[in-house]
């Protein structure tokens, strides 16, 4: 048998980048290559990119520029950059970096084993189309090799909801489904696997309206309780959310189905209704506070996180003050924050009154101070309680293991004879900066 290929893929931005840097390399197996942790040895480097941020193609154009002298050294190796600035960006990355070989998008990269073999001819390969195909159905199915006890299952892409700020309707396209029996099909999989938790995925996962096997469309909630009837599955989460599709039946869901963690991503990006109405969200935040109020009565102890933007353009003082009330009244367990970047194509780049840079970094500080205080709170909170822990791996110190617990802590324990994928309970002990001790009760 010949040597396998080597490819070294690097991913940027979400969760479902990584999903997807997982399928590409699965795809790429089928073509002779295996998975190496270093561009220096690789035959191929494929970038899986991200573009919801300023600077995001810059980056790429620097990191490539990175690899100039391994082209130099090794002129048969091939780099593709694939994900969201590959769509933007198309073609224009081949003519500015000639050394690019090969540029797919989101929605194109079960194309991949086709476009390798031109690259490996010594031609160049491009396809941003977002074709109506399954590029899930396409892709080879993904080897039976066992695996850790987590992983993601994208069931959900794109986006409809054209937030004033955001690339994702661009780049992802339009909000599509996967139908209920293949998410099933693929989760079972996961789980004779070792799978023991699985994360749906989606830009909106909880506008997930798949096609069940009854001809109908089922919702998020009724994915949820239909993989919770896989034994070995213990434990579900899903992200990320959007406040408009959280229906009634995945807020029950949080209450009554075990399986579902009690952890929730649920970006709101401001407590202004002004600002809100600006960043075309569609929401209130009167309406925000009045769902979270819903889920909290469903699942007191459920660990809610969000995401915001500062420096939305016309951004008074008095519109982040009402952001850092609403931060205070939800009380986060974890929050994302951002200083808002003008992405160029969306309805926000071309209006006026944007705040000036130091202003955003203020706001943006004092945000980030407040959001971490409750972080630290709520893990504090934690220290005396009694939580489930999934083990994923070995920690840095003998006997110890690592793995996260309900609220999606890591949880550090040591005792004897606990491996990865083994699902206990554990009393924490205290809480550090970023994780939580524990011991097994
Ligand atoms: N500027 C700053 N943050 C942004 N996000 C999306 N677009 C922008 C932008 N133009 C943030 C939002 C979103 C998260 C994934 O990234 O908060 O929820
Ligand atoms: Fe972007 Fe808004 Fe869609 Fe989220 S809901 S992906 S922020 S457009």
């Amino acid at each position: 048998m010949s040597e396998p290929k080597k490819l070294f893929i690097k991913t940027y931005g979400c969760q479902m980048n990584v999903y997807d840097s997982e399928r590409m390399a699965e795809a790429l197996g089928g073509q002779g290559y295996a998975e190496v942790s270093s561009p220096d040895e690789a035959d191929m480097i494929l970038l899986n990119t991200c573009h919801i941020r300023e600077k995001a193609a810059e980056k790429v154009y620097s990191e490539l520029g990175r690899f100039k002298h391994l082209k130099a050294e090794k002129p048969d190796l091939k780099i593709g950059v694939a994900g969201c600035v590959a769509q933007a960006e198309g073609r224009e990355i081949m003519l500015r970096q000639p050394m690019v070989d090969l540029v797919v998008g989101p929605q194109s990269y079960h194309r991949l084993p086709e476009m390798e073999a031109q690259v490996s001819s010594g031609r160049k390969a491009l396809d941003t189309e977002m074709p109506e195909e399954d590029k899930f159905e396409k892709l080879k199915a993904r080897p039976k090799a066992k695996r850790g006890p987590t992983a993601f299952l994208t069931v959900q892409e794109g986006c409809d909801k054209f937030c004033a700020f955001c690339v994702v309707p661009y780049t992802r396209g339009a909000e599509v489904s996967r139908p209920v029996e293949r998410v099933l099909r693929e989760a079972r999989d996961l789980v004779e696997r070792g799978v023991r938790e699985i994360t749906l995925l989606g830009q909106n996962v909880n506008a997930y309206h798949g096609e069940g096997p009854d001809g109908r469309d089922w919702g998020l909630a009724r994915l949820v309780r239909t993989l919770a009837e896989i034994d070995d599955l213990k434990r579900i989460r899903f992200t990320t959310s959007h406040p408009n599709d959280m229906e009634d039946d995945l807020i029950a869901a949080h209450g009554d189905c075990e399986k579902l963690m009690p952890y929730l991503h649920l970006p709101v990006q401001s407590g202004s209704d002004r600002i809100l109405k600006r960043m075309n969200r569609s929401h209130t935040r009167d309406s925000y506070m009045a769902l979270i109020e819903r889920i909290r009565e469903a699942r007191p102890d459920i660990a809610l996180s969000g995401d915001f933007i500062v420096g939305f353009p016309e951004e008074t003082d008095q519109d982040f003050r009402d952001t850092m009330d609403l931060v205070e009244r939800v009380n986060y367990a974890s929050c994302f924050s951002f200083k808002y970047s003008t992405r160029p194509g969306t309805p926000a780049a071309d209006r006026g009154g944007q705040v000036p840079g130091d202003v955003a970094s203020a706001r943006l500080i004092e945000l980030q101070a407040l959001l971490s205080r409750q972080q630290q709170a709520f893990m504090q909170d934690m220290v005396g309680r009694e939580v489930g822990v999934l083990f994923e791996k070995p920690g840095r110190h003998p006997g110890q293991m690592v793995g996260k617990s309900d609220h999606l802590h890591a949880v550090h324990v040591t005792a004897e004879g606990l491996k990865p994928g083994d699902l206990r309970r554990v009393r924490v002990t205290s809480a550090g900066a970023n994780s939580l001790a524990a011991e097994l009760v």
